[in-house]
């Protein structure tokens, strides 16, 4: 077995290719080029993913981290996921969109879990995603025979953080990998499409690749998956606080957009935004009827200002331009 990135995928456009869907995916186990996975969490994002050509855009629960605000992704809800779930299906044409589902959507019971599954459904996923091993297998069985498509997900898996003492790389243990091994196993019997292995040492993640006969998707995960995937803001640097060592950044977003805000601060302050191509003017027609030639009762001067600003569609703020 080589590495499953020797050829790096070049991405192509998604205008031409057919929509990818869970058995696809399945099937592109030991053929094609590896499959490539990011995260999204809204229309823009799903667009930009989808036009680079990845397969799947997954609504990950890592949303509550890089999108709300929070320390681990347990904070977030099925109504959450489906919020974003639905923002992301709205602009994506070509993907497969899986739906993550968040902490304590799929632990209480099997029918509970598929009742999850099926909101993160219509709210336009085609697939769904949950954490955990040989625990899960009922829960995957549920999801499975209700005929939604299910990712799994073993290693190093964020919705554990309090069990695992932090976010910690796993497997690194005879036993530990044994059992990582034997998970992935059961849960691709049960009827998982695809698994994605988080956080675990390359030789783990090989011998759970050569293991299942579905596709493994690797994050941290060294070379050896069927397919690899990263966080839209850890890949485009939209997130620049942490720099986990599995990340590669593509591109440097967050300082861009700061760069970008503060010259529109300066040209704003210095009276150079707007300029005559980004405003809207009167014809001149209007402009003398209310500037006043006479006819109509036209308005002169601040009466003038003032009936344009009371029509709420321009602003009140006076007749000199703010160019001071
Ligand atoms: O939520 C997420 O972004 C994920 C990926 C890290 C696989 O589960």
């Amino acid at each position: 077995m080589t590495p499953r990135q020797a050829t790096p995928p070049r991405a192509q456009p998604s205008r031409q290719a057919k929509p990818l869907t869970a058995p696809a995916v399945r099937a592109r186990k030991g053929s094609g080029p590896p499959l490539v996975m990011v995260t999204a969490y809204d229309a823009p994002g799903a667009r930009i993913a989808d036009e680079a050509g990845v397969d799947i855009i997954l609504v990950g629960d890592s949303v509550a981290m890089v999108v709300l605000g929070y320390d681990d992704t347990l904070q977030v809800t099925v109504d959450d996921m489906a919020h974003h779930v639905a923002a992301v299906a709205r602009g994506q044409q070509r993907a497969l969109i899986v739906g993550d589902l968040p902490w304590m959507s799929y632990h209480v019971s099997v029918e509970e879990t598929v009742r999850n599954a099926a909101a993160l459904v219509r709210a336009g996923a085609q697939a769904v995603k949950l954490e955990g091993g040989r625990k899960r297998l009922p829960m995957v069985r549920g999801i499975v025979d209700a005929e939604i498509p299910v990712m799994g997900h073993i290693g190093l898996t964020p919705q554990s953080v309090h069990a695992m003492g932090g976010f910690k790389v796993q497997g690194r243990q005879a036993d530990a990998a044994r059992a990582l091994v034997d998970d992935a196993i059961a849960l691709a019997a049960e009827g998982c499409f695809a698994i994605v292995l988080e956080g675990v040492p390359d030789e783990v993640a090989r011998l759970v690749t050569e293991a299942v006969p579905v596709p493994t998707i690797g994050i941290g995960a060294g070379p050896w998956c069927d397919g690899q995937v990263l966080v839209f803001h850890d890949l485009l640097g939209l997130e620049d606080r942490v720099l986990p060592k599995f990340v590669r950044r593509y591109a440097s977003l967050k300082a861009d957009a700061v760069d970008a805000i503060a010259a529109f601060a300066d040209d704003v302050r210095a009276g150079r935004f707007p300029g005559e191509d980004e405003t809207y003017h009167l014809t001149d027609d209007v402009l003398r009827a209310l500037t006043g030639d006479g006819t109509n009762g036209a308005l002169t001067g601040d009466r003038a200002i003032g009936a344009l600003a009371g029509d709420g569609a321009i602003g009140a703020h006076g007749a000199e331009p703010r160019t001071a």
